[in-house]
């Protein structure tokens, strides 16, 4: 299946994370690429979606939102996913963090199939406010590629799935 990964990021940190995630879609047979939600014209030719956003105040960052409100009626008809990269902390590694009620109210405006919350990552000199200020005692990179890989070919696997009962 061909499988766009929609992001918004606005410190690059998740904009990485979907290139993690599409090499877990391409290392089990699917087409997939990831582009920045804010620039996405068209969903024409994809067969499945899915959507990252850093998180600002429980809030996925803008290039998510706007994918998801932009192709609203496009998106209801394919499968969707969605991940959330945010806490600074090992707390995703240790428990499972349910989306925001923000994120959880945009997924199911499109009958989103699931959603994961990773790890975050915060540069130590992101150049503008509050974040500086956060970042004088909260810089590091939590995120983790291993886990991001694992769950993108989870989703792969669902796919061809669904490929699978379609075509018997
Ligand atoms: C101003 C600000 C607000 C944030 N709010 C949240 C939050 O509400 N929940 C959370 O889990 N992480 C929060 N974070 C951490 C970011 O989500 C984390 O740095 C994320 O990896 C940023 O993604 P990006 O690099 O793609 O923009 C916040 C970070 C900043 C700088």
């Amino acid at each position: 299946m061909r499988v766009l990964i929609a992001y918004g990021s606005k410190m690059g940190g998740t904009a990485g994370m979907a290139e993690w995630v599409a090499d877990g879609l391409r290392g089990i047979g699917h087409e997939a690429e990831g582009v920045d939600g804010k620039e996405c014209k068209s969903i024409d030719g994809y067969d499945a979606v899915i959507v990252g956003g850093g998180l600002y105040a429980n809030r996925w960052a803008k290039g998510a939102r706007r994918f998801v409100k932009r192709h609203r009626w496009d998106l209801v008809d394919i499968p969707v996913w969605g991940f959330s990269s945010g806490p600074l902390n090992d707390d995703t590694a240790a428990v499972g963090i349910p989306p925001t009620d923000a994120v959880e109210a945009l997924l199911d405006s499109v009958g989103s199939r699931g959603h994961v919350t990773f790890g975050g990552r915060l540069v130590d000199d992101p150049g503008w406010f509050p974040a500086s200020s956060m970042s004088d005692e909260m810089s590091g990179d939590w995120r983790d590629r291993t886990a991001v890989v694992g769950w993108a070919t989870g989703v792969g696997q669902e796919l061809h799935a669904l490929e699978s009962k379609a075509s018997g």
